[in-house]
């Protein structure tokens, strides 16, 4: 059963996946594409809507992004949000000019109720604004339904053809009602039903990959992050008995992960394969100090490992992956998303003889994959893990990585990981880094000359922007008393609290 699909085109806009996850909350299914996708591409896709995202172009000027102009008399709903309506006014005869005074922020805006994406709400609502170009003259066709003290066309609708537009961006948290619009988009114009949902969506998976497998046998490379973990219950649940899982641990876990992450699987119909590799990673790491070269040599252990496991399975033909959308969208070729890509270490090569590609989490945004874990029942400290880097501790250890730094890296994190959730202290990602610097204290009537731990908590959305957490001092200094306190070889304990940029979240 195929689930009705609104279709988000891509405009170089940074706001294109919240667009879709927007979507998504409102139970209509959602996918982004380029913006210059073919209409034959579009029929096949049969979406119910089509949303153009923003961009940080000039529609006017020729190496400005745009879409085939016929996307507008196909009949389908068309919703353009920011740059996306001003290419749509364009592309049907209005015109866009550089704007007299340029929007920023959040906007008072005055809308019409009778536009159908403003049905049932108040005329004084709020808009995120940010543009300097605008809509100074309308297509024919098209009303102004929305407007601002400095914007007069803040979003226009031409309802005999479908065609809306919204200057301000209704997906971010700073357009209160923003997600109301898009619903009434979709329920009000496009005829959405609210098919999608988790619980169906299960059932849609695990019959997807029946049918993909048919009786042969998986191989998945488990990391025990929360995307590889997730898949793995879902093809358990799918292909009980026919499930193998290599585990490689690397050593470079945190503290009684490896443990955990077994734990979690102990009751689930599949070959779970630990492969107890920490000393074989650290010989090769030994002496080692360059960062790149730490990524390089762990992400080529891993596949040795794997391989080796892989060659006692020879008569398995699938491999899975965790792959999820965010990677899809990421790969696709959109300017914005390289920053992160050498992030996927570690990718496994085509060398391995397997004959098809498992990916079943490939359409789902992380929150959808945690709740889907949830719904197959890990459990929820498990599914709501922070981020952990491929290299794990390997980047956190600055220099060259020992078993004794290992050690103490491991016993400070846990600390501090226990103060953060303990407090309640909210942060998207926290962890201890163990330094290269030893400092001169005293304890007692002693010199010490021991290791500087450093502690980084940040506030992000996408990971690829940050700011510090602004921890409370009191916990500061529970942390950095604890620590030196209880663990040996410690000296000293500093806060990071540098944004990204300039500085990245992991250290190395
Ligand atoms: P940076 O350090 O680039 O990290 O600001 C951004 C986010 O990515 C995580 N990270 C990685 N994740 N493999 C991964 O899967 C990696 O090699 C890697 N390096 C960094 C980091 O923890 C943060 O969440």
């Amino acid at each position: 059963m195929k689930n009705q699909t609104v279709l988000i085109l891509d405009f170089g806009g940074q706001y294109k996946e919240l667009i879709a996850r927007r979507v998504r909350e409102c139970k209509v299914y959602s996918i982004v594409k380029p913006g210059d996708i073919t209409v034959a591409e579009i029929k096949d896709i049969d979406p119910i809507g089509i949303i153009l995202t923003g961009g940080p172009s000039s529609v006017y000027k020729e190496d400005s992004p745009h879409c085939d102009k016929e996307i507008f008399s196909l009949g389908i709903p068309v919703l353009g949000i920011c740059y996306g309506t001003q290419l749509l006014a364009w592309s049907v005869g209005g015109k866009v000019e550089p704007c007299a005074v340029s929007e920023y922020g959040k906007t008072k805006m005055t809308v019409s109720p009778k536009c159908d994406l403003y049905k049932g709400m108040d005329k004084e609502q709020i808009g995120l604004m940010s543009h300097t170009d605008q809509i100074t003259v309308l297509p024919e066709g098209f009303v102004s339904v929305a407007s601002t003290k400095d914007c007069k066309n803040a979003s226009i609708a031409d309802k005999k053809r479908k065609l809306y537009g919204m200057q301000f961006h209704p997906e971010v948290e700073s357009t209160p009602n923003g997600t109301k619009f898009i619903k009434n988009f979709l329920y009000e114009i496009c005829g959405a039903k609210g098919d999608y949902n988790l619980k169906n969506l299960e059932g849609q998976l695990i019959e997807q990959i029946r049918n993909q497998v048919g009786d042969n046998h998986v191989l998945l490379a488990l990391s025990g992050g929360v995307d590889s973990s997730v898949c793995a219950a879902l093809l358990s649940k799918a292909i009980p008995g026919r499930l193998h899982c290599v585990f490689v641990d690397h050593g470079l876990m945190r503290k009684d992960e490896g443990d955990q992450i077994e734990e979690a699987f102990k009751d689930k119909d599949i070959d779970f394969i630990r492969v107890n590799a920490k000393d074989r990673f650290l010989k090769a790491l030994k002496g080692v100090v360059d960062p790149e070269q730490k990524r390089k040599i762990i992400g080529a252990m891993f596949i040795e490992a794997f391989k080796i496991e892989r060659d006692k399975l020879s008569d398995v033909k699938f491999l899975a992956q965790g792959t999820i959308y965010p990677d899809v969208i990421e790969s696709g070729g959109s300017k914005a998303a390289t920053i992160k890509s050498h992030h996927n270490v570690g990718g496994l090569p085509e060398d391995l003889g397997f004959t098809g590609l498992v990916e079943p989490l490939r359409g789902l945004f992380k929150d959808e994959v945690r709740k889907l874990g949830r719904q197959l029942g890990l459990s929820k400290e498990y599914v709501d893990r922070q981020p952990f880097p491929g290299p794990g501790l390997g980047v956190r250890v600055m220099g060259e990585i020992t078993d004794e730094k290992l050690d103490i890296l491991k016993d400070a994190d846990a600390i501090f990981r226990e103060i953060m959730i303990k407090n309640r202290i909210k942060s998207d990602q926290y962890f201890a880094v163990l330094t290269d610097t030893r400092s001169v204290g005293v304890v007692g009537d002693f010199r010490t000359y021991e290791y500087t731990v450093a502690l980084r908590a940040v506030k992000t959305s996408d990971f690829m922007t940050c700011e510090y957490t602004p921890i409370p001092h009191k916990f500061l200094g529970l942390a950095a008393s604890r620590i030196v306190n209880e663990v040996e070889g410690v000296g000293r304990v500093v806060y990071d609290i540098t944004g990204k940029p300039p500085a990245t979240i992991e250290w190395e």
